[in-house]
């Protein structure tokens, strides 16, 4: 059994879900994928999506990123914590999993987040043009915090019983030092948006040894203190010098 991760295949870019399309049906039978989040704003999408994986993989291990919970193109006046929890049922119909499993001896643990500001306070500027901010809605009063505290609660606060390879993912950055140091002082202004701190504490309580994360398009691996951090974002199309568009395999048994 082998263990893929990809993160960040925005299935709205048509070359994006051609590439999906196109995945064998039979290369990947006996394997498991990690998503860490960001396939479509579009909920039938995400279930298009999860679809053709379910159909191509032993099992999609999946969390949803920030582009499905924005509701700007969505009719009514639901919120984005609504919208997670139709989310929920188009991924449990879809037949992928959003709850920690063990596959073949591998404890495989999803976590739900979303950014706090831990990384740094929000310029102005980010402020105004953080698509999120426009395309998200939160219930009345609900600061950033809260958002993420509302995710981070969903997940697994104690490690389940079991003896072999952990692996956690989510779709937000669990640390900031995971940006690489090339990045331009002006790109950083995202930071406080990649991720939270919160999500590195809890990786750590599960004593997790891989975890995979997306958000930040730059793919990665780096070792920190006994941990492998791996970003595979798939990725924009025009991406082409941040990403490598392709499955990567992390674990085999
Ligand atoms: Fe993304
Ligand atoms: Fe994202």
């Amino acid at each position: 059994m082998r263990i893929f991760a990809i993160s960040d295949i925005h299935v709205d870019y048509e070359m994006n879900a051609r590439w999906l399309a196109d995945l064998s049906l039979n290369e990947y039978r006996d394997d498991v994928l990690i998503l860490a989040g960001d396939v479509s704003d579009s909920l039938e999408r995400v279930g298009w999506a999860l679809s053709i994986l379910t159909a191509r993989f032993r099992r999609v291990m999946y969390v949803p990123g920030n582009h499905e919970l924005w509701v700007i193109r969505d009719p009514g006046r639901g919120t984005s914590l609504e919208k997670f929890e139709r989310l929920r049922a188009v991924v449990a119909q879809s037949g992928a999993s959003m709850q920690p499993e063990i596959l073949g001896r591998v404890l495989i643990v999803p976590l739900q987040g979303w950014y706090d500001y831990s990384f740094g306070p929000p310029s102005s500027e980010l402020l105004e043009s953080w698509m999120d901010f426009h395309a998200c809605r939160w219930p009345a009063h609900f600061q950033m915090w809260n958002v993420a505290a509302h995710f981070l609660a969903l997940n697994c606060a104690r490690p389940p019983v079991h003896e072999g390879m952990r692996i956690s993912f989510s779709h937000f950055l669990p640390r900031i030092d995971l940006m690489p140091p090339y990045i331009p002082r002006a790109r950083r202004m995202l930071y406080p948006v990649l991720g939270s701190a919160r999500l590195e504490e809890q990786l750590r309580t599960l004593k997790s040894r891989i975890h995979v994360y997306g958000h930040s398009h730059v793919n990665r691996q780096v070792a920190i203190d006994d941990v492998v951090y791996i970003n595979n974002a798939f990725g924009y199309p025009n991406e082409t010098r941040i990403s490598a568009k392709e499955l990567l395999c992390i674990h085999s048994t």
